[in-house]
C-alpha cells in the first residue's frame, strides 16, 4: 500500500502533463465544475477544466449543460471564469445563445442567412454533463462511464451532503505555486499538521486525540475519504447549544474529508456546512484552487442561535484562509524540491495511506507505456550539469 508510484519527473514535466496526464486523466474522468445553486436564476458560469474553457448553464428543464466557451461566429471567448447573470452574450458582436447553446439573437441577422435558416447547426460545442445533488460534473471525452458508476459510493455521499445546501457563505480562488498533485497530496494526510500548522490547529478543537480516531476508506479504486471522530466531551458541550442553533438535514459527529478523483475535495465537521474545493491545474507548477464554504438550512434556530452560527462561520472562514496560506507555502517548497528530485518519495504506513491510494489511482489511469518513463524531465540540477 505504501509504495509511492508517482515519479518526481511527473510533477515537473509539461510534456507529461500535456501528452499523458491531460489525455489519460483530465479528458476521461468526470471533473467537478460547480454547484447547481451557482447556476440558478438565469446565470451562466465560466470554468476551465483540464485545458478546456467551458461555460455551464441550466436548460429549460433545469438540467445542467456544459459548452465550449468559444463563440461559433468568430471564436471569441464568451465569458470569463465565475458566475454571470443573464443569457450568454458574446462580447465581440453580441450574438446571444439560448439555454441549448443555439445562437438566437444575431445583430444584423440579414447578413447571416445560413445561420438564421438553421441556427442549431451553429450551436456551441457541447460536453457530457451530469449532476448529483448540487454537484455538477463534466466529462470532456465523449465516451466513458456514467457519473453514478464513476463515483461509486461517493455518489450517495454527494447526494446526502447536498440536502439543504442553500448558498455559498464564503468563496476564494487562489493560485498555489505547485503541481496539482502536490496540492492534492497535501490535503490527504494530517502528518504535516504539527509542523506546518503548528499553532493554527490548536485553536480549533473538537477532534478526538485517540490514535484510532481517523478511519480511512480506501476501497474505491479512485476516490477515498476519512472520518475523524469528534471528541465526545466537545460534542456534549456543543449539543447544549444546539437547541439554539437548530437542526440541519445531515448531522454527524465527525470530521470528514473526501477526495473525488481527480479535482474535488469536500470536508465537513458535523454537517452544518461543507467546504468544497476544486483544483485546476494551470501549468505543471501552478494550481488554481477554488474554495467555497457552502451553508445548509437550519430549522428552528433562535435569534441567539443564528448569531452563534454566524460567529462559527466567520471563525471558520478565518481558519480556512490561514490553513490555506500555510499549505500553499509548504506546497511551493515541495515543488521547489521536486524540481531537483531524482528519487521517489517515501510514504509512511498508515498515516500516508491516502497519499499512496491517490498514487495508485493516478497510475491506474495512465497508459501502460508511460508508467515507467522516468526520464521525461530531468531534474534541474541534472540539466545544469549537462
Ligand atoms: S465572435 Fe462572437 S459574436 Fe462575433
Ligand atoms: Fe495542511
Amino acid at each position: 500500500m505504501s509504495q509511492p508510484q508517482i515519479l518526481p519527473a511527473w510533477y515537473r514535466s509539461s510534456e507529461h502533463y500535456v501528452d499523458i496526464e491531460y489525455e489519460a486523466i483530465f479528458k476521461h474522468s468526470w471533473l467537478f465544475a460547480c454547484l447547481t445553486l451557482e447556476l440558478e436564476g438565469k446565470a451562466h458560469y465560466g470554468v476551465r477544466l483540464g485545458n478546456t474553457e467551458l461555460l455551464l448553464q441550466l436548460d429549460e428543464e433545469g438540467h445542467p449543460r456544459a459548452f465550449l466557451n468559444v463563440c461559433t461566429h468568430r471564436h471569441a471567448k464568451l465569458c470569463e471564469p465565475g458566475q454571470h447573470k443573464g443569457p450568454v452574450r458574446c462580447p465581440y458582436h453580441s450574438w446571444v445563445f439560448n439555454k441549448q447553446g443555439i445562437p438566437t439573437g444575431i445583430p444584423s441577422k440579414q447578413c447571416f442567412p445560413q445561420v438564421v435558416a438553421a441556427p442549431e447547426q451553429y450551436r456551441l460545442a457541447e460536453f457530457a454533463c451530469e449532476v448529483v445533488g448540487q454537484f455538477i460534473f463534466v466529462r470532456l471525452s465523449p465516451e466513458g462511464p456514467g457519473l453514478r458508476e464513476y463515483l461509486g459510493n461517493q455518489y450517495a455521499f454527494l447526494e446526502r451532503a447536498s440536502q439543504g445546501m442553500n448558498g455559498v457563505l464564503d468563496e476564494f480562488q487562489e493560485d498555489v505555486a505547485a503541481n496539482w498533485k502536490v496540492v492534492i497530496e497535501n490535503s490527504l494526510e494530517g502528518y504535516h499538521v504539527p509542523a506546518v500548522h503548528t499553532r493554527t490547529f490548536g485553536e480549533i478543537d473538537g477532534m478526538s486525540r485517540e490514535a484510532q480516531a481517523p478511519i480511512f476508506f480506501l476501497d474505491d479504486p479512485l476516490h477515498s475519504h476519512l472520518e475523524h471522530a469528534a471528541e465526545p466531551d466537545w460534542v456534549a458541550r456543543f449539543a447544549r447549544t444546539e437547541r439554539k442553533i437548530g437542526q440541519w438535514p445531515w448531522r454527524f459527529e465527525h470530521y470528514t474529508h473526501h477526495l473525488i478523483f481527480p479535482n474535488l475535495t469536500i470536508t465537513s465537521f458535523m454537517g452544518y456546512s461543507f467546504h468544497v474545493q476544486r483544483f485546476d491545474p494551470f501549468t505543471t507548477d501552478k494550481t488554481r484552487v477554488h474554495s467555497r464554504t457552502v451553508g445548509v438550512c437550519l430549522s428552528n434556530s433562535t435569534e441567539v442561535g443564528a448569531k452563534m452560527m454566524e460567529r462559527i462561520y466567520a471563525d471558520g472562514h478565518t481558519f480556512t484562509r490561514k490553513v490555506f496560506a500555510e499549505d500553499g507555502d509548504i506546497c511551493r517548497k515541495v515543488q521547489a524540491g521536486l524540481e531537483q528530485a531524482t528519487r521517489p518519495a517515501v510514504l509512511g504506513v498508515g498515516i500516508e495511506d491516502r497519499v499512496a491510494h491517490f498514487h495508485q489511482a493516478y497510475v491506474r489511469c495512465l497508459p501502460k507505456a508511460s508508467q515507467n518513463n522516468e526520464h521525461l524531465a530531468p531534474a534541474k540540477h541534472e540539466l545544469q550539469n549537462v
